[in-house]
């Protein structure tokens, strides 16, 4: 049985027999094993680790019958089906303070870890890199600390990974970003660090990086993720510089969120191409210039909000949509804009995209020079690649509205 098979299994059983009339379906019932024997084992070290239960989720967890647990599911194992194991753990919103002891390891048929909104404290234990079937780990909600809980990192089952509101902090491992993850939480840390330039290896559907302090600019390996992703939300990441042309690859994101940033230049000419958009928001940041018919005609965009930026135009199918927000920006004519001074004060210093070091990326860099004196001296480098070309401008020249701030 591989992972998927198990995990379904599992999924079924949850929904079809409720505890604890399930045990019953099966033939041989549990008989004690080595399994349950090692899950008595690590949930009773658990239960001694928790200070405080006020639901009562563990009032329950006495006695070997492991599979009796609130909270606690069992299946057959998928290496060997006549041993019954502890499949899940599901302790969503017990509100319980504690930790995390290394026990817990011993759950090695683990596939689903779900204990968010809790009270726990401390981080993930080093063992759960033995959880070789763990698929979906979701401890978000709780007061988790320290480094970024690299033992996820070694789990080749996981697909889904949700540590938001928690604690953690310093840097975000760029092997994250290598993972066959489906969808990606992380936001509401203390994460610090630059943005991956691998997060375009990511195979996520849905990735929420926000309220964290990464700074730097958004890869342009982004556009590599055009085949998988739905929903890509980095509100408040501390992002800088301007947007890459490659965002306009993205054809199948639904949701594009970056606002709250200190994003600058104009919209990428390219996101006319994102053709599933229906939400984007690109609200406080600092970007500029025109937003334009090929972005506003989107043929599934519901919802523009590009408020507290310096735009100063935008074509007259924005004014369309069925939600939009383009307050505080410089678009002359339009209600509750910022004042001309300010936007005559914006507009007199051009934005230079290439000057943030992120676009295009630096070419890679020469070879230290030989040695002064070679006997016999070696083939001069080949120099660096040029930098590509900009690309090409199609685009006519600014509207009239432009001008209004030279
Ligand atoms: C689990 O609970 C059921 C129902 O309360 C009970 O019949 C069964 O004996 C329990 N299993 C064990 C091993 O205690
Ligand atoms: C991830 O991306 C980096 C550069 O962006 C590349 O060198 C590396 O091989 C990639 N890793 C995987 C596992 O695809
Ligand atoms: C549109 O998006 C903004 C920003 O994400 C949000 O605040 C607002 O509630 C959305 N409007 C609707 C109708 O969903």
């Amino acid at each position: 049985m591989n992972t998927n098979s198990y995990l379904w299994g599992l999924l079924s059983l949850l929904l079809l027999f409720p505890k604890p009339s399930f045990q019953e379906s099966y033939s041989p019932p549990p008989l004690p094993n080595t399994r349950l024997q090692n899950a008595f084992t690590a949930l009773q070290a658990w239960k001694h680790a928790i200070t405080a239960d006020p639901k009562g989720f563990t009032s329950n967890w006495n006695g070997p019958a492991v599979c009796n647990y609130t909270g606690v599911y069992c299946a057959p194992a998928p290496d060997d089906p006549y041993f019954i194991t502890v499949a899940g753990i599901d302790l969503n919103h017990a509100g319980i303070s504690g930790s995390l002891p290394e026990e817990l390891g011993l759950l090695t048929d683990l596939a689903l870890f779900h204990i968010n909104s809790n009270r726990f404290c401390g981080t993930l234990p080093a063992s759960f890199r033995g959880l070789r079937l763990l698929y979906e780990l979701d401890v978000s909600n709780n007061l988790f600390s320290g480094e970024f809980p690299s033992v996820v990192l070694c789990l080749p089952s996981l697909k889904f990974l949700d540590i938001r509101y928690n604690k953690f902090e310093g840097k975000i491992p760029s092997a994250l970003f290598d993972l066959k993850l489906d969808a990606l939480f992380i936001n509401n840390n203390n994460f610090q660090s630059t943005f991956p330039k691998n997060l375009g290896n990511s195979t996520v559907s849905v990735i929420v990086l926000a309220n964290n302090n990464l700074q730097g600019c958004l890869p342009r390996s982004i556009g590599k993720m055009a085949k998988t992703l739905n929903e890509i939300i980095l509100m408040n990441t501390g992002l800088t510089a301007c947007l890459p042309e490659e965002i306009g690859l993205l054809t199948k994101v639904t949701v594009f969120d970056v606002s709250y940033n200190n994003l600058v230049g104009t919209l990428p000419k390219s996101m006319g191409n994102m053709k599933s958009l229906e939400q984007l928001n690109v609200a406080h940041n600092k970007l500029s210039g025109v937003i334009s018919d090929s972005i506003c005609s989107l043929p599934r965009l519901e919802n523009f909000t590009y408020s507290d930026n310096y735009f100063c135009a935008e074509a007259k199918s924005c004014l369309k949509l069925k939600d939009k927000d383009d307050r505080k920006n410089c678009i002359p004519y339009r209600p509750k804009q910022r004042s001309a001074e300010e936007c005559k004060a914006f507009y007199s210093h051009p934005v230079d995209c290439s000057a943030f070091g992120c676009l295009p990326p630096p070419p890679p860099p020469p070879p230290p020079p030989p040695p002064p004196p070679p006997p016999p001296p070696p083939p001069p480098p080949p120099p660096p690649p040029p930098p590509p070309p900009p690309p090409p401008r199609s685009s006519p020249p600014p509207p009239p509205y432009y001008y209004h701030y030279p």
